[in-house]
């Protein structure tokens, strides 16, 4: 039996046998502005305050503070699981813009090489337990890399070490808008989605006047999981996905 790492998102588990597979890496997938952090952060929130499992998260698009905000207004209180060692987030934001960090774990401008950054994330899990970890997102932390042969290399090298790691993780990764007659792609460099053990799709359709937001689990090894498209919500308490017909 594959051990589980519920991700608590109502809806979701059930799509997937209880949870992600344990000590995996999951791809998040999708747009600008489909859900891919708030997902994240309700996976690590949920772990932290429903399965004690402490968790990281690492951030090189928006700034800690901006998130801790953001992030209690769904009632998720990061300050107060950062004050009892929980919950940690790894600003990777400030280096990557090149300016100074006030936050307690913070990467070094001169040090974004994967390596580096992969070590002393590893460095803040242990020092917390922690049991689940967020790298939010890929092409942001490759962003210094020059060609696509090295942003390939840099993002097997994150799946080799986080295989290693014993946590249950998530990395997040852009997706072009889908258009017309190009081939539906799962993620900005076309490799991210062989290297995750799991992809979960998050996409946001308008049509008219109206839009949905949906997620469809593409992939997920060990694990009998829903084919379907699932319409979902951003509430007042985060992601909420909704049944369709079959499963959940
Ligand atoms: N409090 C809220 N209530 C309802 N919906 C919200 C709330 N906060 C954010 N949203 C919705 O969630 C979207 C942002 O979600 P999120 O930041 O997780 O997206 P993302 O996929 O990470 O985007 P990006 O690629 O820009 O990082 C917003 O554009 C908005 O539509
Ligand atoms: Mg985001």
């Amino acid at each position: 039996m594959v051990e589980r790492a519920p991700t608590g998102i109502p809806g979701l588990d059930d799509l997937i046998e209880g949870g992600f597979p344990k000590n995996r890496t999951m791809l998040v997938a999708g747009a600008c502005g489909t859900g891919k952090s708030i997902f994240s952060m309700q996976f690590l929130y949920n772990g932290v305050t429903q399965h004690q499992e402490p968790g990281v998260f690492v951030t090189f698009d928006e700034s800690p503070e901006n998130i801790r905000s953001d992030m209690l207004r769904f009632g998720w209180n990061l300050q107060e699981l950062e004050r009892h060692n929980l919950f940690a987030i790894v600003d990777g934001a400030s280096a990557r813009a090149g300016t100074p960090s006030s936050e307690h774990h913070a990467l070094a401008a001169n040090q974004l090489d994967v390596n580096r950054v992969l070590t002393d994330v590893l460095g803040i899990a242990r020092r917390i337990g922690a049991k689940r970890l967020v790298i939010d997102s890929i092409p942001a932390l490759g962003f210094q890399l020059e060609n696509e042969n090295e942003i390939r290399r840099a993002i097997l090298r994150v799946s080799q070490v986080l295989t290693k790691s014993g946590m249950s993780s998530i990395v997040t990764t852009e997706l072009p808008e889908a258009s017309g007659d190009e081939p539906v792609k799962f993620s900005k460099y076309g490799v991210e989605e062989y290297v995750a053990d799991g992809v979960v799709l998050l996409n946001f359709l308008s049509m008219g006047q109206q839009a949905a937001r949906t997620l469809y689990v593409r992939k997920m090894r060990g694990t009998k999981h829903s084919l379907e498209t699932h319409p979902f919500d951003i509430t007042e308490q985060g992601l909420h996905v909704k049944k369709v017909s079959g499963f959940g």
